[in-house]
């Protein structure tokens, strides 16, 4: 007797199932792409109808991907809409929907909650739900299998549930959604089965795990992996500032051991919406166990005081040229929080401008991949992006190389620039009074 999940697992495998995906940010807007690619229909939901009719009209709003490629999408069967009680005419409901930090660093998952409060009278049997954001172990447990049970569905029996985590890395040539394997837990062993069946013919390798939790955990152990050596190799920095030696120099040396050891790079600070984010998922959840997570919150601690040291070494560089930062005028290069991405969130760029306006500077950015200052929750700066030029660069008193895109001209900036602060070891290994390494 062929059984709900055999029906199901069959449709995805034939390309027969329709795909849903809700959310369509840089996690949700990559994977509809790979799922229409290879040939699946896919309905996007999204709360927000400015992106609805934009990703309808066939145009991108994110600067990696390519209206190109929306409009072919279009044409080729996917179709967005704010539409949730269209749910239903998904198998796969794939979750990618915002999981952030509330103003006392503490989770917030209402975005997921209520996602599923909107979705969950529109489900029906034969399908798979799919969460991807970033949450603590025992959030699908605890959050979303009451709900989506709260009908006539049985998970495991006619409603299958998994978590598998998305590891975008927006801006990286190297990888795409297809090349990067896929963690899968389900909540039952059937769960798991039809985990596998929806990301197998999208994605090269899928990693099936014991359970959600171990999922939801992989992701942040990733995470927490990266933000605790950031912080390790950050506080190097400082002490290696300190005894003369140029850690970028350091960093290098240490990566020819082929094995052991894994460069993490320092910088001006934590930025993007996993990194400075994620960890503190767990650091929540662990209280509820009675348990405290110092690694995390000692690497959040120095990475968080990164933007400060960057201006303290702005001010005694000016300070040796006989200036105050008040009444300076400084050019901060690159706003976004990474290279070669026009993504600003938790940017410490900001919060590295923001200090500076403070204590009495007048501050300019420039940016090839935002062009002017966005609207953002907790900042505002009404600037536009100065255009990079020699006569430009020597307007400023000092210069921050905040984020090192690819698309700047380092030569130039060397050449025409009055005090160089380089966050980012672009001019490692040369000695030149007028730049400060921070
Ligand atoms: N950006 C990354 O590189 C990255 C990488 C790995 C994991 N993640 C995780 O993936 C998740 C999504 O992140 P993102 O960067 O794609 O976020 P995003 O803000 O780019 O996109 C989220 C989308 O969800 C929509 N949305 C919000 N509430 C909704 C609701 N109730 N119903 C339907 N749509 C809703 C928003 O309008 C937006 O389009 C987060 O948990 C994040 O931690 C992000």
């Amino acid at each position: 007797m062929t059984t709900i999940k055999d029906r199901l697992i069959g449709r995805l495998e034939s390309k027969d199932a329709v795909i849903g995906i809700v959310g369509l940010g840089y996690v949700g807007l990559p994977l509809m792409l790979r799922y229409n690619e290879i040939g699946y229909r896919v309905l996007g939901i999204d709360i927000d109808s400015g992106k609805v009719e934009k990703l309808n009209a066939g145009r991108s709003y994110i600067e990696h991907i390519s209206s190109e490629r929306i409009a072919q999408a279009r044409d080729t069967g996917f179709e967005a809409t704010a539409d949730f009680s269209r749910v239903a005419e998904a198998d796969a409901v794939i979750l990618c929907v915002p999981t952030p930090l509330n103003k006392y660093r503490e989770p917030d998952i209402s975005f997921v909650i209520n996602t599923v409060d909107a979705l969950k009278a529109h489900l029906r049997e034969g399908q798979v739900i799919s969460l991807e954001s970033t949450t603590y172990p025992g959030t699908t447990e605890e959050e979303l299998l009451p709900r989506v049970e709260e009908g006539e569905l049985e998970v495991g029996e006619s409603l299958f549930l998994v978590y598998s985590p998305e590891r975008e890395d927006p801006g990286n040539p190297d990888f795409e959604t297809r090349t990067i394997p896929k963690v899968v837990g389900g909540h039952t062993p059937a769960c798991r089965e039809v985990g596998v069946a929806l990301y197998r013919p999208a994605i090269d390798q899928v990693v099936p795990l014991s359970s959600t939790r171990a999922a939801e955990m992989t992701k942040l152990l990733e995470n927490i992996h990266r933000a605790v050596n950031i912080g390790l190799v950050n506080e190097m920095k400082i002490v290696a500032d300190r005894m003369g030696i140029d850690i970028f120099e350091v960093v290098d040396a240490a990566a020819t051991k082929p094995f052991g050891f894994t460069p993490y790079y320092p910088g001006p600070g934590l930025g993007g919406h996993c990194i400075p984010i994620d960890p503190f998922y767990l650091t929540w959840k662990a209280r509820e166990y009675g348990l405290h997570t110092r690694f995390i919150e000692l690497s959040g601690e120095i990475n968080q005081a990164m933007p400060d040291y960057v201006v303290n070494k702005l001010i005694e560089g000016l300070n040796q040229r006989g200036k105050a930062l008040k009444g300076s005028r400084v050019l901060v290069l690159g706003i976004a929080y990474k290279k070669n991405v026009d993504d600003m969130r938790e940017s410490p760029s900001v919060f590295i401008m923001e200090r500076i306006r403070d204590r009495g500077a007048e501050v300019a950015y420039s940016d090839p991949h935002v062009p002017s200052f966005p609207p953002m929750r907790e900042h505002h700066f009404d600037l536009e992006s100065v255009p990079l030029s020699p006569a430009a660069l020597a307007e400023y008193d000092a210069v921050i190389l905040a984020t090192d895109h690819d698309r700047f001209d380092y030569d130039m900036i060397r050449a025409h620039a009055r005090l160089i602060v380089d966050t980012r070891g672009i001019y490692r290994g040369e000695s030149d009074e007028r730049v400060i390494k921070a």
